[in-house]
């Protein structure tokens, strides 16, 4: 009952950020295999913000989106989202508060390889509550959104090349219109027309108030749909800047 409150007061109230990190840490493994994936970063979302966050292979942005979204546990440090701290709550509350609020497109997609397309972008509204044959009924209007015909609604996504598996992730990610959705390298496997698509998707249901979205990418092809981005360096947040042609470094160049 508490959580039910708790999850209500998420779904009323305005909030001044969207993400609120600061001083977050985490590492791998032990002794002399101890890697420290994040050193201390610190790092805002704006409500109604599209973030990206660009950097070297390896500097931690995966990490840091994983914590983010609730799928991976902090260190040290804090980690806001929308006001409520993962840390503070249990395994089932941090499931309801991610299911409901968070959509997650993962670097290497995991689709449920048993499930058919539609099925698999019908499970956020099938947990949430939802009767199956209205959430297939929902996952088939914004599988069409990403391009979709009813014959590869009923693939498995064994059947799919990468691109239409990103498609269907993407799809996932946005079905039960989460306030933050998590984006892992969205448009890698897409041509420059798909991926532009996709990222207006990703603009039109993500966007707004009280929402937000944090895209990681290599992909300089969009980097004109963020309103800011976020360079990261082993581990930190080394410059934040509105446009890619004010980067420093050689991330705009980078395909
Ligand atoms: N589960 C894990 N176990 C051990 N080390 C890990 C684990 N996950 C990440 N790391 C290490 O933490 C560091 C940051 O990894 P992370 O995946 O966050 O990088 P990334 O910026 O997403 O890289 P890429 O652009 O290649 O996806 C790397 O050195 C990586 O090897
Ligand atoms: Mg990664």
């Amino acid at each position: 009952m508490i959580m039910d409150r708790n999850m209500e007061s998420t779904s009323t109230s305005t909030f001044p950020v969207a993400v609120s990190c600061e001083g977050l840490t985490k590492a791998f493994g032990k002794g002399e295999a101890r890697v420290k994936a994040l050193r201390g970063v610190d790092m805002k979302v704006k409500n109604g913000e599209l973030l990206m966050l660009v950097g070297p292979s390896g500097c931690g942005k995966t990490t840091l989106i994983s914590i983010i979204a609730g799928v991976l546990r902090r260190d040290a440090g804090e980690c806001i989202i929308f006001e409520r701290d993962y840390d503070c709550m249990s395994e089932d509350e941090t499931t309801l508060f991610r299911g409901k609020n968070i959509g997650f497109v993962f670097q290497a997609f995991n689709l449920i390889p048993s499930l058919t397309t539609a099925e698999n972008v019908a499970t956020p509204l099938i947990i949430n509550g939802l009767k199956p044959r209205d959430a297939v009924r929902k996952a088939r209007d914004i599988l069409a959104e990403v391009g979709f015909d009813h014959r590869m609604m009923e693939s498995l996504p064994t059947d799919l090349s990468g691109g239409q598996q990103q498609r269907v992730a993407i799809a996932r990610a946005l079905v039960h219109q989460p306030r933050l959705i998590v984006c892992d390298e969205p448009t890698s496997a897409l041509d420059a027309e798909t991926g532009r698509k996709v990222m207006e998707l990703l603009q039109r249901l993500g966007r707004g108030e009280n929402r937000a979205l944090v895209v990681v990418t290599h992909d300089s092809r969009i980097f004109d749909f963020a309103d800011r981005i976020a360079e990261m360096n082993d581990g930190r947040i080394t410059q934040v800047v509105s446009s890619a042609r004010e980067l420093t470094t050689a991330q705009s160049k980078i395909e």
